[in-house]
């Protein structure tokens, strides 16, 4: 049964309203990442990290997911192998729109995490430096996100995933963040068809072996509906 693995990046949500990263404008060009993005700048000025994420939690709560995320949902409803997305944002649009089967590489908006004992509990919409641990009740409460320099979640799962896939697509994202910038490169060599979507030519693209250039919310379900229908 074929496997369809999707990587996805900020350019999928878009479309939903979310900023991207590296995109003119994005909030790459608005903060410096070692400001908000990093264990230093979090240990430096914890207030300034949390106004970052807390901003981006009252963004994404807004949100709804585009055409693009609820293709890929109705694709796992439908697609009679696996299909499995990974994705790099932190934003909750995949599981709105309805996927289940779903990896959060970079953490989520939505958790938070004990920076001393690594308790995991849901997040409040606006978080504080000064909010205690329900566990261990330190007041090193963290938003649960992967910062620059830290492992990403899931690489057991990952892994294999990619090494397995007979089709890997990326979806909206520039590949200039490892080690999800190389997974299109690791799909192709262990014999995936390998596909890019993206309004723009990325870091990656010479990983992939069809390219699909433009919105993902137009191609994204064009390419879902000539998967359906084969
Ligand atoms: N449809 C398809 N692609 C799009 C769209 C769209 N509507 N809009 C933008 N894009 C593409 C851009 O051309 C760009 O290549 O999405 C990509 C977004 O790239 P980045 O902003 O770099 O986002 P991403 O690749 O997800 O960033 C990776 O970097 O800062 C970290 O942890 C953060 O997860 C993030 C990681």
């Amino acid at each position: 049964m074929t496997s369809i693995v999707i990587l996805t990046g900020a350019g999928i949500s878009a479309e939903s309203g979310l900023g991207t990263f590296r995109d003119e404008g994005g909030l790459w060009a608005q903060h410096r990442i070692e400001d908000v993005a990093t264990p230093d700048a979090f240990d430096r000025d914890p207030a300034r990290v949390h106004a970052f994420y807390n901003a981006r939690r009252a963004q994404a709560a807004e949100a709804r997911p585009n055409p693009a995320h609820l293709a890929l949902a109705r694709l796992e409803a439908k697609w009679p192998g696996d299909v499995l997305v990974i994705t790099q944002n932190v934003d909750g649009l995949h599981e709105a729109a309805g996927s289940n089967n779903v990896l959060h590489m970079h953490g989520e908006l939505s958790g938070a995490l004990c920076h001393a004992c690594d308790h995991r509990w849901p997040a409040p919409l606006v978080m504080d430096a000064q909010d205690a641990c329900p566990a261990c009740g330190a007041r090193a409460t963290r938003p649960d996100v992967v910062w620059f320099g830290e492992i990403p979640y899931h690489m057991d799962r990952i892994d294999p995933a990619l090494s397995s896939a007979d089709i890997f697509v990326a979806i909206g994202t520039s590949g200039n963040v490892f080690p999800a910038a190389a997974y299109g490169q690791h799909a192709r060599r262990m014999g995936a068809h390998t596909i890019e979507f993206n309004t723009e030519i990325s870091s990656a693209s010479r990983d992939f072996a069809d390219h699909r250039r433009g919105r993902a919310s137009e191609t994204v379900p064009a390419w879902v509906d000539e998967l359906l229908a084969t």
